[in-house]
C-alpha cells in the first residue's frame, strides 16, 4: 500500500483519533497490552532487509498466531473499534499513536508522533521479538539488527514499568514488574536494583540489564533519576515508532499542491490588479486630455 497523504485532513483526523484513543485506553485501562502492541509491531524491523517495523503486520492472522504475540489480539481488536471512525488513519499510524498515548494517559513523557506510515498486508516473519528466555548477547542481536544501541535496550525495556506477565500468554507467572503497572515512571528500574540485591530477579532478561557491565550503568541511573529516564525513554521510543519510516517531507503531495495553487492565484489576481491600473491610468489620462479638450 502507498503512503497516505498526510495533509491538513490526514493531521486533523489524527488529532480525533488521538483523542478517542485517550478516551478507549482510560476507559478499558489498557495502556499496557497498547503499548506492547505498538513495540511488537515495530520491533521487527531489519535495517539490513529494511523489512518489517511498525507497518500494521501484527494484526494479520498469521503474526497475530506468533507465540510472541500471545494476547495481542485483544489489543488489535480494541484498536479496531477507533480504526471503524478514522478509516483514513493507516493500522500502522493507529497502532504507534496507541503506544504514545498509552504511555501518556499513565503518567509518562510525551512522545513526538509524527504520522504517514504504510500499512502492510503481509505477516511480518517469526522470531524477530526479543526472547526472555535470554541472555544479553541475544537483546543485543535483536536491538542491534533493528540499528538501535545499548542506551535504547535499557531506556525502552522501562516500559516494563506498565502491566505484567500472564501464564497464559507468555507462560511466566502472572506478576508485575512494579507495585504501580498502571502508573509509567522509573519504577522498573528500581525494582531491578532492589530485586538484584534480593536474589529476586526471575526473567532472565531483566538480570541481564543489572548484570551486563555496558546496560548496567543506564539502570543505575534511571533508578537514580526519572527525569533522565523520561527523557532517554521518550527518544528511543520514537526511534522504535519510526524504524524504516521516512516522515513524509512537507512538500509534495498536498501541500506543494495547495501553495503552488495559492501562488498561482495570487500572481494571476496582481496580473489582474496591474492591468486595471495600467488600464485606468491611460483612461484617465485619455479622459483628462478629453475634457481639457472640451474645456478649451
Ligand atoms: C527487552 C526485551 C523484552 C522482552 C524480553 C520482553 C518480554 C516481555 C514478556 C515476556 C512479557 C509478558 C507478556 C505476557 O505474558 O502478557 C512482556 C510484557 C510487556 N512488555 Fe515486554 N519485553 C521486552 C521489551 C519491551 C519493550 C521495549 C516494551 C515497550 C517499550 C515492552 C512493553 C511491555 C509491556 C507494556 C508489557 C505488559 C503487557 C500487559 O500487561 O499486557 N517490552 N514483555
Amino acid at each position: 500500500m502507498d503512503a497516505p497523504v498526510v495533509d491538513a485532513v490526514y493531521l486533523k483526523e489524527i488529532e480525533k483519533t488521538r483523542q478517542d484513543l485517550r478516551a478507549l485506553i482510560s476507559s478499558k485501562s489498557c495502556a499496557p497490552i497498547m503499548l506492547r502492541l505498538a513495540w511488537h509491531d515495530a520491533g521487527t524491523y531489519d535495517a539490513k532487509s529494511k523489512t518489517g517495523g511498525p507497518n500494521g503486520s501484527i494484526r494479520t492472522e498469521d503474526e497475530l498466531k506468533h507465540s510472541a504475540n500471545a494476547g495481542l489480539e485483544i489489543a488489535v481488536r480494541l484498536c479496531e473499534l477507533v480504526k471503524a471512525k478514522h478509516p483514513k488513519i493507516t493500522y500502522a499510524d493507529l497502532f504507534q499513536l496507541a503506544g504514545v498515548v498509552a504511555v501518556e494517559v499513565t503518567g509518562g513523557p510525551s512522545i513526538e508522533f509524527v504520522p504517514g506510515r504504510k500499512d502492510s498486508f503481509e505477516a511480518d516473519e517469526e522470531g524477530l521479538i526479543p526472547d526472555a528466555k535470554q541472555d544479553a548477547q541475544h537483546l543485543r542481536d535483536v536491538f542491534y539488527r533493528m540499528g538501535l544501541t545499548d542506551k535504547d535496550i535499557v531506556a525502552l525495556s522501562g516500559g516494563h514499568t506498565l502491566g505484567k506477565a500472564h501464564r497464559e500468554r507468555s507462560g511466566f507467572e502472572s506478576l508485575a514488574w512494579t507495585t504501580t503497572p498502571m502508573k509509567f515512571n522509573n519504577s522498573y528500574f528500581v525494582e531491578l536494583m532492589k530485586r538484584d540485591s534480593q536474589g529476586l530477579l526471575k526473567l532472565p532478561t531483566d538480570k541481564a540489564l543489572v548484570e551486563d557491565p555496558k546496560f548496567r550503568p543506564y539502570v543505575e541511573l534511571y533508578a537514580k533519576d526519572e527525569d533522565a529516564f523520561f527523557t532517554d525513554y521518550a527518544a528511543s521510543h520514537k526511534r522504535l515508532s519510526e524504524l524504516g519510516f521516512t516522515p513524509p517531507s512537507w512538500g509534495p503531495p498536498m501541500g506543494v499542491a495547495k501553495s503552488s495553487k495559492i501562488l498561482t492565484q495570487s500572481a494571476v489576481g496582481v496580473a489582474v490588479a496591474a492591468v486595471v491600473f495600467i488600464f485606468s491610468y491611460f483612461y484617465g489620462i485619455h479622459r483628462k486630455s478629453s475634457e481639457q479638450d472640451l474645456t478649451l
